[in-house]
């Protein structure tokens, strides 16, 4: 096997570029030719692609995004989308391919496995929720630049004895949500995987009001049946009960740019490394993650039927410390 490909998929994150670098630099030193894919799989379906050499990908590490751009493609969730892609990629002699994403993206490798294509996934998703890597790439660095926001915000909130509501990016998983609250020491916190009256989250913060408090902050996951703006209403209502005056700020996607910190370029230098080794090794259909500080490979049909859970321990000592 000589000639293989890369591509990005999905909600970019940071650390992406530095798999890629990763997967080029190792993959020329293993003797391979790396096509790096345009827009994930809108790209492999149209055979958007170049050859990358050593110099491509110089100076990416550090850069926010995806060099290779990023797309979410309901065509390659068309069975003729799939051939589509499979076709393209031996027209041109391509005989492997290694998928940098999260949830969505490594269901289709899932599906291109299933064709018979070999595939490594790259676990990659600010949300973290994806099974097979403790903690997927972006995540780290997503979460610093919402802890930093909570930070600023906290300033503010203090100085004029406000509430706020601070939306955090994720999807379904509350992963971000209840490490933001953690770190940023927020009073309360909401999630989907435990939703929660809102007349209780009034009650906490009534009580910190009531408490002394100048400030509080509830993290929202955006996942939660209640998100912020639900929740701003509801208790712009009872502001009276609640004490503080409420504001609402939505993350969004500021969480998703910016300079990948170091944790994730290690990360992703890591996992891009290893990608290259398991197709080097025909170990295909799987996916590379880092496991209680191991590099490991786990099969995709167990990546994509297998829910992430948050952990627990984690879970508990965040209701605690919130109070
Ligand atoms: O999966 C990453 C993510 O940023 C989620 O947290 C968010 O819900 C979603 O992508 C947003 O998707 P899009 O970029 O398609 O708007």
């Amino acid at each position: 096997m000589k000639r293989i490909a890369v591509l990005t998929s999905g909600g970019d994150a940071p650390g992406m570029n530095a798999a890629i670098r990763a997967v080029v630099r190792t993959g020329i030193e293993q003797g391979y030719e790396v096509y790096g894919v345009r827009h994930g799989y809108t790209g492999l379906m149209a055979a958007d692609w170049n050859l990358l050499n050593r110099r491509d990908v110089g100076g990416i590490m550090q850069k926010g995004g995806t060099i290779l751009g990023s797309a979410r493609s309901l065509k390659f969730e068309t069975e003729a989308g799939r051939r589509l892609a499979v076709q393209k990629m031996e027209e041109a002699g391509i005989e492997a391919l290694i998928v940098i994403g999260g949830n969505g993206s490594q269901s289709g490798s899932y599906m291109l496995s299933q064709m018979g294509f070999p595939v490594v996934g790259i676990a990659s998703t600010i949300d973290n929720d994806l099974y097979g890597s403790d903690l997927t790439l972006g995540v780290d660095t997503a979460l610093n630049v919402a802890l930093e926001s909570i930070d600023r915000l906290r300033n503010t909130a203090a100085s004029h004895n406000r509430a706020f509501l601070v939306e955090v990016m994720g999807r379904n998983c509350g992963y971000l949500a209840l490490m933001t609250a953690i770190a940023g020491g927020a009073e309360a916190f909401v999630i989907p995987e435990v939703e929660i009256d809102p007349e209780k989250i009034a009650a906490e913060l009534s009580d910190a009001y009531l408490r002394g408090k100048t400030h509080a902050i509830v993290v929202v996951a955006e996942g939660s049946h209640n998100n912020a703006s639900k929740l701003l209403t509801h208790f712009q209502q009872h502001h009276k009960r609640i004490g503080f005056k409420l504001r609402a700020t939505i993350l969004g996607y500021v969480q998703r740019g910016g300079t990948p910190g170091v944790f994730d370029r290690i990360l992703g230098t890591e996992l891009g490394a290893s990608a290259i080794q398991f197709v080097a090794n025909k170990q295909f259909g799987c996916l590379t993650g880092r496991v209680r500080g191991e590099v490991v490979a786990t099969p995709l049909d167990v990546v994509v039927s297998t829910p992430k859970k948050l952990p627990p321990n984690l879970l508990k000592i965040a209701r605690i410390l919130a109070q």
